[in-house]
């Protein structure tokens, strides 16, 4: 007999503290099956719709069981990537609590770039050529014999920031000494070096149980930091989806690429019953689709203009995915376009003030279409919203077209104002363009 929803209530943690984190307990705070809601640590926009919690030590995966147990929590939701890899996830299952989020194993498929590259290698997965390298005269070779230019990348957790694309055969040089010289820690003990590859980027995200995918719409993402795409790399400056860029028959490769990555986690010699986001990071080359990256959880920004896409009850799947039920899971998408622009704090992604007082969020929030995600911010001893990061605030609107979303969201930024407040203004200009800005 199927549960009714009032049987099916449950209480619930986020793990995390930026705009994925927001945008992932609005979408659970939506549904009738969400009864107790808590962010840990959550920032100022999870304080208004989920119970934040400060002081738990996140990576600890005992202490987040032991909180779990305490607060009679049904299923734990875990953000970012670090909190997998240290194994967050196995410790809430082996406490009998559901958890979305894959195990430490499962995790290495972003823990680790040559264990992914292995995976991808055993199933057939296109991905651009590559040597791992513990020393730093074998891994100069490849470079030398791939020519420029070429791309050098810390094999593990770097926070976004341990890849270089080197133009020039001095930069390679300095990349990969670099790494070995600890520019990225322990993670860039291991190096790769790799074959550059051309062409738009799409993410593709499923949601992953039982071996199969569940798809979400394809999300773009503008990672530099300057208008032009210009400037260094960031946490990510705005982002759409889906991507009117994208050829039908690119999606439809993309997807078997992920619905392969997806049966192998649960098939031999990778079989570690994934439960979570698989993102799948693509560059649309000439000759097809190509991986660049596995991440093991939901995309952030990607996940600000996802989630308001959906339409069916985002508990519901989470808590399938959790408990390894795929063929419980259902996901309905609206057909509307999303676009997100990030406000920024002046300087970012260099050195940057906090504690700037933000104003017009509520404003921004009644716009039609429009929903204000809190990336870095918090409550300052009066009460005010202040910014608290390099990324303050994620402008997500949705529209019947992508020009109607586009504009909605830059309206909505002009009613949003702070000491130092930046932003791209070219979200989705080159999409709008067509595909030709990319050639
Ligand atoms: P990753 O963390 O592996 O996704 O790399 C971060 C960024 O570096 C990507 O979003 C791309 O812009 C760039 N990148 C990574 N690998 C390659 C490659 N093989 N060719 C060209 N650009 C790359
Ligand atoms: N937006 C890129 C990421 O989440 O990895």
């Amino acid at each position: 007999m199927k549960e009714t929803k009032e049987e099916a209530l449950v209480n619930i943690l986020v793990l995390g503290s930026g705009g994925r984190e927001h945008a992932l307990a609005w979408a659970l705070a939506r549904s009738p099956r969400c009864s107790r809601l808590f962010a840990a640590p959550g920032n100022g926009g999870t304080a208004g719709i989920a119970e934040n919690v400060a002081g738990l030590d996140i990576e600890d995966g005992e202490a987040v069981a032991g909180f779990a147990r305490e607060n009679d929590i049904g299923l734990v939701v875990v953000g970012p990537e670090a909190l997998l890899v240290a194994g967050v996830a196995d410790a809430v299952r082996s406490a009998g609590i559901a958890c979305f989020g894959p195990d430490a194993q499962g995790a290495q498929l972003e823990g680790s770039k040559t264990y992914s590259k292995q995976f991808m290698e055993t199933n057939g997965i296109p991905t651009a050529r590559y040597a791992s390298f513990t020393e730093p005269e074998p891994a100069l070779s490849f470079a030398r014999e791939l020519g420029v230019p070429v791309v050098v990348k810390a094999d593990g957790l770097a926070a976004g920031k341990g890849v270089i694309v080197a133009e020039t055969a001095e930069a390679a040089e300095a990349a990969i000494r670099g790494c070995f010289e600890g520019a990225f820690g322990e993670a860039g003990s291991t190096v790769l070096v790799e074959e550059f590859l051309t062409g738009p980027e799409c993410s593709l995200l499923a949601l992953v149980a039982g071996g199969r995918a569940f798809f979400m719409p394809p999300a773009q993402d503008h990672k530099r930091a300057f208008d032009g795409d210009l400037g260094p790399n960031t946490g990510g400056m705005g982002v759409y989806s889906p991507v009117p860029i994208v050829r039908a028959e690119e999606l439809a490769a993309m997807q078997d690429i992920m619905r392969c990555a997806a049966a192998a986690t649960a098939a031999d010699p990778f079989a570690n019953d994934y439960r979570g986001v698989l993102y799948g990071g693509f560059m649309l080359t000439p000759k097809g689709p190509s991986v660049l990256e596995f991440n093991v959880r939901f995309g952030d920004p990607e996940t600000q203009v996802v989630l308001p896409l959906l339409q069916s009850d985002f508990v519901d799947a989470a808590c399938a995915i959790a408990d390894g039920r795929p063929d419980d899971v259902e996901l309905a998408w609206s057909d509307a376009w999303a676009v997100c622009v990030v406000l920024a704090s002046g300087g970012y992604p260099g050195a940057y003030e906090k504690g700037k007082v933000i104003l017009g969020v509520d404003e921004a929030g009644a716009l039609p279409g429009v929903t204000v995600f809190h990336a870095g911010t918090a409550r300052n001893a009066d009460d005010e919203l202040v910014s608290a990061g390099g990324r303050v605030l994620n402008v997500v609107a949705l529209g019947d077209s992508f020009e109607e979303a586009r504009a909605r969201a830059y309206e909505a930024c002009a009613c949003i104002n702070f000491e130092g407040k930046r932003y791209r203004g070219d979200i989705g200009k080159r999409a709008a363009a067509g595909r030709g800005a990319w050639e």
